[in-house]
């Protein structure tokens, strides 16, 4: 049992509050969750807490409830109806402010929308749409009719929006005419357009006008959805959902080429993300929380959707891109909203400190009380930075980790129960409720200093569901270890019991922040018609945390030149998007692999960053000291 260690508790003291309600959590897990799940409003209450049939995890069955119930409808039934719900700044500096009550009726005409394009319970709604109100607006009214949304980032090229739509199976796509980006439009539309020929499985576009640039209607399948709304009612019924029905699919990146479609419940996930957010961040109906994230990643859904507007709070949406057009954009929408929580990524903070903080301080930040940092390994410079400067050496930093399939923060400081002492560059330590440690090869709690592999070792509530269509993927998580929940992250715990998150353990990379698989990379480069094989490695970058370094051998008659690089980057561009752009890109005319044709990684990882190959160990290379050493210089000299 994950009790933390006596001398953590005795050397923070006063941190007997936060021990309390940890170690009950983790001795009563279903008394503790059913006490936390009565913060929300259920239509009809749960059987059983949890149903666990390793490896999957069913919270509050019998239970009923809806998203959008919790998080519009209970509002408006109280002073917050005239409270704020959401602030929204477009790039071009056009602003909507949304009260709770407006919220709820945009929820429920949205929902009528939906239901008149014949959208009902359990089908799939795509939503491809910049940062734009209407994008959390279709969220909440899919929730509200039972229909299951996947959003997909608005980065995305068209085959990576078709991948989606076709493995979800996708009966309707909300788009826009276009979203703007440093000073420019995304034609979204015409992105949308092209993913459609290769999705039959839609049946209806609804186009959002945002941008007022032309485009290109279907006539028997594409919609404006100002049109619609004329024709739409002002209340739909809150669809009573069970706890474990599907509230959204969301798609990120595995070991494998195909993304994988996380899908996420109903009940568990609002509970985890209600209290995460109470917890992690003090969150309160007062609060004016700014999540810098993308709608698109599961940071967005949770952290600008669900948990912030199930506690009644007020959001702020920012359409474009942080430094447009002057470098104090995110400053002052800070002061100009009055943000008091404000939620980012380190490579965010990396880039505007290579700005300088003379752009910080041309802006009153005073309303800030709590920053937080999330998605990758923040370094102790960025965490100090983003202290002193965006903080004003006042505001604690929750390091928040977590992941997609989590659905809400795992390991986080909780100064919404206690102030913990903080480390710069440390999450700290897991919230109530979550049983997190670090093992070894052998799966054994690994001795504190020593790195090991991030591990989960009970069922929480945001836990997804599965991968949609995949059930056997889904158990792969729990297989490595066999029993408990694999991260795919090495991590150390230190002598305090905190959590060092050190980055991911396998063929997964983060870039800026974002998630994509080794595996995707290299489909997608040997896609284009010159290129036999193709392997990727990352390599440290001062801003994004990694960058992406591609290795191509080329087929036969084909030469490398620099104009072969330029159009690998934009063939791969065009596959996933902008994410997916390569760094550098190296020709070689033989990449480094082992005798059963694996991938020596770590010798593109040495080249890749011009480092040393270091302690080669065979086991993890199936291949000889001398095979790796060799194939390290081989791929040096070329
Ligand atoms: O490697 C960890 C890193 O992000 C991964 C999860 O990525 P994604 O599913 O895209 O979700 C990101 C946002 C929730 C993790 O496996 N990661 C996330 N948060 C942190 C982190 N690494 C270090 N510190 C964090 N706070």
């Amino acid at each position: 049992m994950a009790e933390l260690s006596l001398p953590f508790e005795s050397r923070y003291f006063p941190l007997k509050k936060f021990f309390d309600i940890y170690n009950r959590s983790i001795q009563e897990p279903e008394a503790f969750w059913a006490e936390q799940a009565r913060q929300l409003d259920w239509f009809k209450t749960w059987d059983k807490v949890l149903e666990w049939e390793p490896p999957f995890a069913r919270w509050f069955t019998g239970a009923q409830l809806n998203a959008s119930y919790n998080c519009v409808d209970r509002h408006v039934k109280t002073w917050r109806r005239s409270k704020v719900a959401m602030y929204w700044e477009g790039e071009p500096g056009d602003t909507r402010v949304l009260s709770y009550s407006t919220l709820y009726g945009a929820v429920n005409r949205f929902a009528s929308v939906l239901k008149n394009c014949g959208v009902g319970k359990g089908d799939r709604v795509a939503l491809y749409l910049p940062m734009i109100p209407e994008l959390p607006i279709f969220m909440l009214a899919c929730g509200r009719i039972g229909a299951v949304h996947t959003v997909v980032f608005s980065g995305f090229s068209a085959q990576a929006l078709a991948d989606r739509i076709n493995d979800a199976q996708v009966k309707l796509l909300v788009t826009a005419d276009g979203g703007f980006r440093r000073g420019k439009v995304v034609p979204l539309k015409s992105i949308a357009d092209e993913a459609l020929t290769m999705s039959p499985s839609v049946e209806r576009t609804i186009v959002v006008k945002r941008a007022d640039v032309p485009i290109s209607m279907k006539p028997s399948r594409d919609l404006w959805l100002h049109d619609l709304l004329d024709k739409a009612a002002p209340f739909v019924q809150p669809e009573p959902m069970a706890s474990n029905d599907p509230l959204y699919i969301l798609y990120t990146s595995g070991t494998t080429g195909k993304p994988k479609g996380v899908v996420h419940g109903t009940g568990g996930y609002l509970v985890h993300n209600y209290c995460a957010y109470k917890w992690a961040f003090d969150l309160k109906e007062e609060s004016v929380y700014w999540c810098s994230a993308d709608v698109g990643w599961v940071t967005g859904h949770s952290s600008i959707v669900y948990a912030p507007l199930s506690h009644g709070a007020a959001i702020v949406l920012y359409e474009g891109a942080p430094d447009y057009p002057t470098i104090d954009r995110w400053w002052d929408i800070i002061e100009k909203y009055g943000v008091t929580i404000f939620y980012t990524s380190p490579t965010a903070i990396r880039m505007f400190m290579g700005y300088g903080e003379e752009w910080v301080h041309r802006h009153d930040l005073s309303s800030l009380e709590l920053l937080g940092s999330v998605g990758e390994p923040i370094n102790t410079q960025a965490w100090l930075w983003f202290y002193r400067h965006i903080g004003g050496e006042r505001c604690p930093i929750v390091d928040t980790w977590w992941q997609t399939e989590t659905g809400g923060i795992m390991i986080s400081p909780t100064p919404g129960i206690e102030r913990l002492p903080l480390k710069p560059g440390s999450a700290t330590l897991p919230l109530p409720g979550v049983d997190a440690d670090v093992v070894d090869e052998t799966g054994k709690s690994a001795p504190p200093e020593e790195r090991g592999w991030l591990v989960i070792k009970k069922p929480w509530p945001g836990m997804l569901l599965s991968i949609h269509g995949d059930p056997e993927r889904y158990r792969q998580y729990w297989s490595r270890f066999p029993g408990v929940y694999y991260t795919g992250d090495y991590a150390v715990k230190d002598r305090d019991g905190y959590f060092w998150i050190l980055g991911r353990a396998d063929e997964v990379l983060k870039i800026a922040g974002h998630r994509i698989g080794t595996a995707e990379l290299e489909d997608a480069a040997t896609s284009h018609p010159q290129v036999a094989e193709a392997a990727v490695a990352s390599k440290g970058d001062p801003v994004k945390g990694e960058s992406i370094v591609l290795f191509v051998r080329l087929k036969e008659g084909s030469t490398p030149s620099p104009g072969l690089k330029n159009e690998l980057s934009e063939h791969m561009r065009g596959k996933i998007g902008p994410i997916a752009t390569p760094d550098e890109v190296y020709f070689t005319t033989k990449l480094p692999k082992t005798r059963s044709g694996k991938i020596m990684r770590r010798v593109l990882k040495a080249v890749a960053n011009n480092t040393s190959i270091g302690d080669v160990t065979t086991l993890e290379d199936e291949a000889s000291v001398e095979e790796v050493v060799k194939a390290y210089q081989e791929l040096k000299k070329a």
